[in-house]
């Protein structure tokens, strides 16, 4: 058995293919059904008067999406939709499928509500082959780096960030929450592992519904001993665009069907643009934005950031308000802590948010109490304990950051939502399937 990309690279050989019939049509005695599999689709032509009747049979009687094998000799054919045609010497239904209940133009509620099926669209199937690509770059420039990954518990007791968006669970006796950041235990592994990261989901239950958020999503968290906010950020440069230039290189077929910027992401090298939070804010206010200092930036202000961008931009030392409690505050300006964000071209949006963490208990606990008279909000001490212990046994000067490992692959596949980016998308209005 072979896959299409392997078969057509044997042309004039008899080749065996097992895949799904992707469309199909009779004309004078042929049978044209093509066929998909993960690599691609490929013609394949049926002739009456050249296969016995069982395999005549089968291809009569085959339908959209059932499974299908086939075996014969691939042919360059300039008249065949790739180029290439299978002339069947057998043709065989491992199982008829249904009458399918996506056709041609269909609402994206219905695509949604079919995604089980409509995964196998070729659109779908391409991203979910970037989609494992993106994670293994990723993977790979890290483990390149001397990172280990851990596994955090995504289960927990607190929230690392405003905790206002945590999905609460039942667990046995006691309320606990679904993980928005693996962060406070990635900062554990610290003194174990040194650089670490973790690359598991994380849970925000966003209210508003837009197309850069989901309610579950992959995050990937590297945390470094002894790294500034300024390694931190070189960190995250190549990584980008180590991910960027693997992409280029292995996903042609992406890159083609999504008809996406080639050169543009080939251009995605290091150093990438960096404002102020605070230049950022004029700038975009003389873009005519209303921001006023401690404002966070919304779609509006993210596009207008980035619109003529072709590369990502760093907005640095960022209001220490509108960023969590753990963050460094600037030793040149209290006002801000040491902080980056990464904001994707073409307003895609926020990819990654990066800190320098305050790795001091007394200050730590200071800041911690700032916090929560500024916003009323009460942390439960009891449940951060073990994570103050990280700041009393053996502290170090640390950094690290998150990545939306779905809005990587919205900016690099130049996906309209969000949703496209993951195979079950879940948001404030979907759960099925
Ligand atoms: O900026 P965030 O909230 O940072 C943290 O959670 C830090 N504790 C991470 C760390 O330092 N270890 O989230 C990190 C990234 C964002 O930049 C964004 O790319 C993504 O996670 N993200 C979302 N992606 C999709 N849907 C959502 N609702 C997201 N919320 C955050
Ligand atoms: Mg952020």
């Amino acid at each position: 058995m072979m896959y299409i990309n392997e078969a057509v690279r044997e042309a004039g050989k008899t080749v065996k293919l097992a895949g799904w019939v992707h469309r199909k049509r009779e004309s004078g005695g042929i049978a044209f059904i093509i066929i998909r599999d993960r690599t691609g689709v490929l013609q394949v032509a049926v002739k009456k008067n050249n296969v016995d009747t069982h395999s005549w049979e089968a291809a009569e009687n085959t339908t959209i999406e059932s499974s299908v094998k086939v075996e014969g000799v691939v042919r360059k054919d300039q008249r065949a939709p790739t180029g290439y045609e299978l002339e069947a010497a057998t043709f065989e239904n491992v199982q008829i499928s249904e009458p399918y209940p996506i056709t041609e133009y269909q609402s994206t509620e219905l695509l949604l509500d079919k995604r089980h099926l409509w995964l196998r669209s070729r659109k779908m199937t391409g991203v979910m082959v970037a989609r494992a690509h993106i994670f293994k770059y990723a993977r790979e420039f890290l483990d390149g780096e001397g990172f280990f990954e851990v596994t955090p518990p995504t289960i927990t007791l607190a929230g690392g960030e405003t905790g206002s968006n945590l999905f609460e669970v039942s667990y046995y006796d006691k309320k606990a929450y679904l993980t928005e950041s693996s962060q406070l235990y990635a900062e554990a592994m610290v003194p174990v592992l040194e650089k670490i990261y973790s690359l598991v989901p994380a849970y925000r239950a966003e209210k508003s519904r837009t197309t850069k958020h989901l309610a579950e999503l992959w995050m990937l968290e590297p945390e470094m001993a002894y790294f500034d906010s300024e390694q931190s950020m070189k960190l995250q440069e190549s990584m980008i665009s180590h991910i960027a230039s693997r992409f280029v290189k292995n996903d042609g077929d992406i890159i083609e069907l999504l008809e996406l910027d080639r050169k543009e992401l080939a251009d995605v090298k290091p150093p990438f643009k960096r404002i102020s939070y605070e230049k950022a804010i004029e700038l975009l206010n003389g873009k005519g934005a209303k921001l006023k200092w401690g404002d966070d930036f919304g779609m509006k202000e993210e596009m207008l950031l980035t619109e003529d961008e072709k590369k990502p931009v760093f907005v640095t030392d960022w209001a220490k308000e509108i960023k969590a409690f753990y963050a460094y505050v600037n030793p040149d300006d209290p006002r801000t802590v040491l902080s980056d964000d990464m904001q994707a071209p073409h307003g895609h949006g926020e990819i990654i948010g990066g800190t320098q963490r305050e790795w001091r208990l007394d200050k730590l606990t200071e800041r911690m109490r700032e916090v929560e008279e500024g916003t009323g909000v009460r942390f439960n001490m009891d449940n951060y304990e073990w994570w103050l212990d990280l700041r009393r046994y053996g502290s170090v000067p640390h950094s690290g950051f998150g990545m939306g490992m779905e809005r990587v692959i919205k900016w690099l596949l130049n996906l309209d939502h969000i949703r496209d980016a993951i195979p079950f998308p879940r948001m404030s209005n979907r759960l099925y399937p």
